[in-house]
């Protein structure tokens, strides 16, 4: 058998150490828990529970308060998130300009409901209360871009621009 190189100790990735540095840069500071949660969320692009428990050991925070701050912030996320990410607002002026029809039709294009990524993690689908152009409602914004006065059948032909 082959005599292991690593002196006994399995190899670190590279989002691991990086998770090692970010420790060694926050440890002993009072309220470190937010932004090694936000540091973390950049490395992985998510926060998956693992990750939560080592920073719950590391930090010497109970996991159950880590877990508790991690699903009250929006900001943060436990699921891998798409590459892109459509927001459809259903705001009073796109409510009543047809925004759900949009929301449907984003929805059955996908295969995916409010909240959840497509299994290629291309799209993350969520919905906001206003992203501030009611003029061009019904909108929905893809990443930084806003596309206004939607109709139900533009939508495919929007998506397909996004890989
Ligand atoms: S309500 Fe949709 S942009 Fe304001």
């Amino acid at each position: 058998m082959a005599a292991c190189k690593c002196g006994g100790q399995a190899e670190l990735t590279q989002q691991e150490k990086e998770l090692q540095e970010l420790f060694d840069q926050y440890r002993g500071y009072k309220g470190a828990l937010i932004p090694v949660l936000q540091g973390a969320q950049d490395i992985y692009g998510y926060l998956p529970k693992e990750v939560l428990e080592k920073i719950a050991k590391e930090l010497g925070i109970p996991f159950s308060k880590v877990f508790g701050v991690t699903t009250f912030y929006a900001q943060f996320h436990m699921m891998p998130r798409g590459r892109n990410i459509i927001r459809v607002c259903l705001g009073t002026a796109c409510h009543v300009r047809g925004g759900a029809k949009i929301f449907e039709a984003v929805k059955e294009h996908l295969g995916v409901e409010n909240g959840e990524t497509t299994e290629d993690l291309r799209f993350t689908l969520e919905t906001v209360a206003c992203i501030g152009a009611c003029g061009l409602s019904p909108c929905m914004m893809i990443n930084e871009d806003t596309h206004g006065r939607l109709v139900p059948n533009a939508i495919p032909d929007i998506l397909n621009k996004y890989e």
